[in-house]
């Protein structure tokens, strides 16, 4: 069939509402505000779980028995150190690069030390995913350092993973309170249905590249303000409002201008996003313990939002009150996305795994509206 012939079929600009792809690994129940990974709810999870648990709970789909938990965990820590010509690179750019886009160079420059990359079967797959998931706090740490002026630290192989990535990152090793939180903001991003990011890694493992770069095409798509940039720029916006009582004033010039509220609607949840609710309760913990303002200005955006568009389904989404909480545990604004991108990437490992199992080549069409020929060729002299 010719590109241009869709006389049957219909344009799903963005691909709304068009599923591409069967999936055991979780799912959003958007008009609920629930969110489910291998049918585990988040809000359970976020509670009661850890990171590599949940990890373990997306690749293979259940909650691991002791032995296994206690197998994985010591994989990831085992392959959680970089190749020291990755360090030299992140020192050679993380003090003027916008740490994603270090990211994203750093985890691709990764293949380059494995001399099995291009092979794409499921163990090798696995091998590369979880490899990757133990480098990413690694990864994601050193770029914080060196984008902060400071030197690179390695991993304490006696920490969990959070843990070890707090560390890493800010210099400290946490108190219990600062690990649950750390751990539980690595919990609530690892999955979340065919967002953009995973969609990336989908097509990119549709042509049977290899797992780098599946990975490496989710950080890219994950930079972006409508994703996961778009929690940098909450926290931006809340400080540049300042006070509760200028935020009326504030969001009435955004709504005139057409400018978005950044950390605010999702295609998918059409209520409180259920991320957004586990994270506002340590946002306030922290806000009272620091007696910092941004939190009360958060609430009064909040509150103004969803009393003016709340009805339409403009509500927090995760990246309102991620920023704030990152901000406190000592995390410079460039780096949330990379703290996303260091929770999600078990649920890209475990959807590509998942997907490649079952390949098909995304090629989907486009609508030509252009020019239609054949029009006659003017040599480039006698053009106007
Ligand atoms: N601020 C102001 N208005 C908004 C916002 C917002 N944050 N989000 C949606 N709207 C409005 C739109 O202007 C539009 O209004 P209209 O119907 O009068 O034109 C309507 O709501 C629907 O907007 P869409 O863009 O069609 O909704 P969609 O479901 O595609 O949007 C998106 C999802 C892109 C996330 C959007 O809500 C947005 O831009 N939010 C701000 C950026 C953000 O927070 N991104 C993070 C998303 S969560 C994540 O990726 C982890």
């Amino acid at each position: 069939m010719n590109e241009e012939e869709n006389k049957d079929s219909e344009i799903n600009r963005g691909l709304e509402g068009v599923i591409a792809a069967e999936t055991r690994v979780g799912y959003v129940k958007g008009d609920d505000g629930k969110l489910f990974y291998r049918g585990y709810e988040i809000t359970t999870l976020a509670d009661q779980s850890n990171y590599e648990e949940v990890s373990y709970l997306l690749l293979y789909g259940h909650l691991p028995k002791r032995n296994e938990l206690e197998a994985y965990s010591k994989r990831l820590r085992n392959e959680s150190d970089l190749p020291e010509e990755l360090f030299s690179f992140i020192r050679s750019v993380g003090a003027k690069t916008h740490p994603m886009s270090a990211l994203r160079t750093a985890l691709s420059y990764l293949s380059s030390f494995d001399e099995n990359e291009s092979v794409n079967d499921p163990e090798d797959q696995e091998r590369i995913g979880i490899s990757l998931i133990a480098k990413m706090p690694t990864l994601v740490g050193a770029i914080h350092r060196t984008y902060s002026g400071k030197e690179i630290i390695r991993p304490d192989k006696n920490l969990g993973y959070a843990s070890n990535f707090f560390y890493m990152a800010t210099g400290a090793r946490p108190d219990p309170v600062e690990s649950k939180i750390m751990d539980t903001s690595l919990i609530v991003h690892a999955d979340h249905g065919m967002n953009a990011s995973t969609f990336s890694a989908l097509v990119t493992v549709s042509t049977m590249a290899d797992m780098y770069s599946a990975i490496t095409s989710a950080i890219a798509t994950l930079k972006g303000p409508l994703h996961g940039g778009a929690n940098e720029r909450a926290l931006k916006m809340i400080k540049s409002m300042g006070k509760p009582e200028n935020v009326e004033k504030e969001l009435k010039r955004m709504t005139e201008n057409g400018e978005r509220v950044m950390g605010f609607g999702h295609r998918v949840y059409k209520v409180y996003d259920p991320r957004a609710k586990i994270l506002k309760r340590y946002a306030e913990y922290f806000a009272e313990r620091s007696g910092n303002e941004n939190f009360k200005t958060a609430e009064m955006i909040e509150e103004l939002m969803i009393n003016k568009y709340g009805e339409r389904g403009i509500f927090p989404n995760v990246d309102f009150y991620s920023g704030m909480i990152y901000e406190a545990l000592g995390f410079k604004p460039e780096i949330f996305t990379p703290i996303f991108a260091t929770g999600r990437i078990s649920g890209w490992v475990a959807r590509t795994i998942e997907y490649s199992r079952n390949n098909r080549l995304f090629r989907p069409k486009a609508e030509y509206v252009g020019e239609r020929g054949p029009l006659k060729y003017i040599p480039i002299q006698d053009r106007e």
